[in-house]
């Protein structure tokens, strides 16, 4: 679709709102609640009125445009990758030089808020109610190290478990989506125009998977029960009507998870089913999403309120009708599996 043809250029933010942050200034509530662990939710309703949103998702867009710059100068050819799980599960060098960069400025910037990312990560961390700040540093690392312009910096602040802000940034493409949860969700473009998302604003009715284009991703775990299950269900996805399959249009992996929240609240996507990924690679997208209407089940059968650290999404765009439709019969295409993952 021409640009000329899409709906809605947003008026407000303008660009300019995006390309400068404002000066941080913690909040005195956020620092005195930090410790806590269980809050009521009348308290965080109360803690996020008590943040300037505005203000934070500046720092995080000036942030993610530093971690861009570092991204687009490093040398793919000389940034050796290490293996972390498999051959297929890689970290390089720039992943945790960006991920280092945030930490500090994010940590000057909101000292009295926690910090939350992959590189820095250990099993033994779990979200709290208190402020933080959930990053990766670069989503899409094999597509960074092959050279495919798929990735992207995410950043994200939850409060009370939920996200509230959420910043992804693909330097390659220079393509900004932010959101602010009741707020809504934005994306920039290279030419400097920013869309309110979903992009066509009234978007259509889902009418089954039949007219869905589709985004799964594959992980790094290639045997075992999930990986079958993985596998059986888009074989399932894709198949024609005539031999049991749901015919979607088809399927995309684009290698980012962060990005395929991102297109599935443009409206570019329908839907996008993973088990597997981590709280890093989803946090940010969340919020764009549910600003543009979409909604997020879990990648597993019959649970309508997913866990951010829960391992298992299924995003789907806004739409007017049929979203739950679809969630129900992407999940009957699991023939009563589940995937089983370590939290
Ligand atoms: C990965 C990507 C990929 C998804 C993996 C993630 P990374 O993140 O989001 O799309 O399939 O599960 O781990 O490793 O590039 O940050
Ligand atoms: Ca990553």
């Amino acid at each position: 679709m021409a640009l000329s043809a899409m709906s809605s250029v947003a008026s407000t933010p303008a660009m300019s709102d995006f390309s400068s942050a404002g000066t941080p200034a913690s909040s005195s509530l956020a620092s005195s609640i930090s410790s806590l662990r269980d809050l009521d939710k009348a308290l965080v309703e109360c803690l996020i009125g008590e943040l300037n949103l505005v203000e934070i998702r500046d720092t995080l867009i000036s942030v993610a445009q530093a971690a861009g710059e570092m991204m687009l100068n490093a040398d793919p050819s000389v940034d050796t990758s290490e293996t972390k799980k498999n051959s297929s599960d890689r970290v390089t060098a720039t992943d945790k030089a960006v991920e280092a960069m945030v930490k500090a400025c994010l940590n000057t910037a909101y000292p009295d808020f926690e910090f939350l990312g992959e590189e820095s990560f250990k099993v033994s961390q779990k979200l709290t109610d208190a402020p933080t700040f959930v990053c990766d540093p670069i989503d899409g690392t094999l597509n960074f190290i092959h050279g495919f312009p798929n990735t992207a910096i995410s950043l994200a602040l939850t409060v009370g478990r939920k996200p509230v802000v959420g910043v992804v940034f693909n330097p390659f493409r220079r393509e900004l989506y932010t959101a602010i949860k009741g707020q809504g969700a934005y994306l920039q473009k290279p030419n400097g125009t920013v869309h309110r998302l979903p992009i066509r604003q009234n978007p259509d009715p889902l009418t089954g998977l039949n007219g869905c284009l589709v985004a799964v991703e594959w992980g790094s775990e290639r045997s075992g029960p999930n990986w079958d299950l993985r596998t059986n269900t888009t074989r399932k996805l894709l198949s024609a009507k005539s031999v049991g399959g749901a015919m979607c249009h088809s399927i995309r992996s684009s290698g980012s998870a962060a990005l395929d929240f991102c297109y599935v609240a443009a409206g570019q996507m329908d839907l996008f089913w993973e088990g597997g990924c981590w709280i890093w690679d989803i946090c940010a997208g969340w919020t764009i999403l549910e600003e543009a209407g979409g909604l997020v089940a879990s990648a597993n059968p019959g649970d309508w309120d997913p866990s951010l650290e829960g391992r298992l999404y299924l995003a789907v765009r806004g739409a007017p009708s049929g979203q739950k439709e679809v969630v129900e019969e992407l999940w009957s295409c699991m023939e009563g599996k589940e995937f089983v993952f370590a939290k």
